[in-house]
């Protein structure tokens, strides 16, 4: 074989697999149903993800395995054959907004070489700090909001107040964004679905900057190989909800004071990340059913190369009917 020849692009694959999701998922907008909206996505991504050819284990999933009777941590995913990867699913990002019919919901999926994946255990939630490329290499989550706005300024030769912040709404950010009000950088404050917002960080012209805040530690490694990609970086912190769960994390051996690089979230430059649009959000589209089909809407990244595709597919539901017993 030639060893110059281009090796393959698992993203496409993903691809697939993030379509399915959103497809079986985006039925369900509106409808105020979370539970059966997730129990569709996984059903469809767990399908489609067992014809890659991976021989995969989830990382990061839909919980333990009493918990989640499919994609749970631990699960083994694709046919089988090489090469061996750790997967991280979410199958919706932004369940909420999807059955309250609300923009950015998103399914999503990475996969990166074997132990290559932080596994957050049971530990849901990490304060995050994420930029795009200009500003890659100039933060630090150990400095203030103020420092970190002002090195991201210098490095995007921008003002302070031409800055924009984006950061999920919720009473444990309060002082956070007293303090991106008090030093003058504009916001952006969201109900849900900072994986769509640390995408947005990378995103030429999405006119966001900077995610700031606390969100679930799933969605972290999963932004930190969509953006490892994309040439951004992501930095983070496990954060204790309480002194009970500080402890419990202690004794299981993480430590809650140190800085999750880039390198501790996805050790490897070989990954691969995909997203489909389920509700429609400033990235991607959401789906869009016409009577025999649907379309939909997918970002594809692969590190080794740092290509980003946006795939838009047409899918024909009479001929899917019959191949596939997912029920889109
Ligand atoms: P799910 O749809 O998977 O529940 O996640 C939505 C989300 O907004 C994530 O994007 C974010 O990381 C997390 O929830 C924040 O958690 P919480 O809603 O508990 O503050």
């Amino acid at each position: 074989m030639d060893n110059n020849a281009p090796t393959r692009n698992l993203a496409l694959e993903l691809a697939r697999v993030t379509e399915a999701a959103a497809l079986a998922a985006g039925r369900f907008m509106g409808r105020g149903d979370k539970e059966a909206a997730d129990a569709a996505a996984v059903n469809a991504m767990r399908m489609v993800l067992q014809t890659v050819d991976i021989n995969g284990v989830i990382v990061i999933g839909e919980g333990e395995k009493d918990h989640a009777p499919m994609l749970y941590n631990g699960e083994i995913v694709g046919n089988g054959s090489a090469p061996d990867v750790d997967v991280a699913v979410d199958p919706i990002d932004g369940t909420r907004p999807l059955a309250f019919g609300r923009t950015n919901s998103l399914a999503t999926v990475a996969i990166a070489p074997r132990g290559t994946m932080f596994n957050p255990g049971p530990f849901v939630y990490m304060n995050k700090l994420a930029v795009g490329p200009e500003a890659k290499g100039r933060i630090n989550i150990e400095n203030s909001i103020t420092e970190n706005l002002r090195a991201i300024a210098k490095a995007k030769r921008k003002e302070i107040d031409d800055i924009t912040t984006i950061i999920l709404d919720r009473p444990r950010h309060d002082a956070m964004i007293a303090e991106i009000r008090k030093v003058g950088a504009r916001i952006r404050i969201i109900p849900d679905g900072d994986v769509a917002a640390a995408l947005m960080t990378a995103w030429p012209d999405s006119g966001v900057d900077v995610l700031i805040g606390i969100g679930g530690t799933p969605e972290g490694v999963l932004a930190a190989c969509a953006l490892r990609a994309m040439g951004g970086e992501i930095q983070g912190k496990l954060f204790a909800r309480d002194e009970d769960e500080l402890r419990r994390g202690r004794e299981a051996g993480y430590d809650f004071d140190k800085i999750l690089t880039m390198d501790d979230l996805v050790s490897s430059e070989d990954v691969f990340f995909a997203a489909t649009g389920i509700t429609d959000g400033e990235l991607l589209h959401g789906v869009r059913y016409f009577g025999d089909g649907a379309k939909t809407d997918s970002l594809v990244v692969r590190g080794l190369t740092g290509t980003v595709r946006q795939i838009t597919a047409t899918h024909r539901m009479d001929k899917l009917h019959q191949l596939s017993a997912i029920k889109y």
